[in-house]
């Protein structure tokens, strides 16, 4: 089990029309399999630093603070003002470990230097932003991105156009299945160089 009972919960107003309802149960985020999958990451790849786009209610920056076993600090980032609340109710159970900003990855201003281990995107699924947001990522020069809602064809086109992974034939990536919108399929892709 994933203690989220300190987050905030979200209701139908705290989601985006446009994309529909998310972020709320797409991860499978009680899935013991998801907690050891993380978890064999986080051991292998010693995954010290975590950046993620999209905090939403705070459900994956909660797995990874649990489940990742080197982790010393997440930033997580988000623009939804619902997300202020979670920054702050993580922020008061895990102080130091995390930090929240209220800011879209296109606007994000890196500091000299700043460097993760590990990216997780999942903001905007749309248009150029899941591109931006994988070249923001490789500018951290991660060991891992990890990759949400690759079964979206724009997300899916980010991925290709960045020339970081073939979706069918490059062995390296991974590949998580679960269950979204009822259906079996990609949920989350890792790439790891
Ligand atoms: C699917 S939810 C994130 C869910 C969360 N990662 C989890 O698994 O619990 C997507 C979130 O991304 C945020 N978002 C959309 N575009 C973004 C962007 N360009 N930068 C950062 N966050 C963005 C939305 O406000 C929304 O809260």
């Amino acid at each position: 089990m994933l203690d989220v009972s300190f987050l905030p919960v979200p209701d139908e107003n705290q989601h985006d029309p446009k994309i529909g309802m998310q972020g709320w149960g797409y991860l499978p985020y009680n899935n013991p399999q998801l907690h050891e999958w993380v978890a064999n990451i986080g051991k292998k790849y010693k995954i010290k630093t975590v950046f993620e786009i999209g905090t939403f209610a705070g459900y994956s920056t909660t797995l990874f603070l649990e489940h990742l076993y080197h982790l010393d600090k997440i930033k997580t980032i988000d623009p939804n003002n619902f997300s202020v609340g979670a920054g702050a109710a993580l922020k008061k159970k895990y102080g130091h470990r995390v930090e929240y900003q209220k800011i879209t990855s296109t606007f994000y201003v890196k500091s000299t230097g700043e460097h993760y281990d590990m990216v997780f995107i999942d903001g905007s699924h749309n248009g150029n932003v899941p591109y931006l947001d994988i070249q923001l990522a490789l500018s951290f020069k991660p060991k891992v991105i990890m990759m949400d809602n690759i079964e979206l064809p724009d997300v899916q086109r980010a991925v290709k156009k960045s020339g970081l992974f073939d979706l069918i034939h490059d062995p390296d990536y991974f590949y998580y299945t679960n269950e979204h919108r009822g259906r079996r399929q990609p949920g989350i892709l890792g790439v790891f160089t």
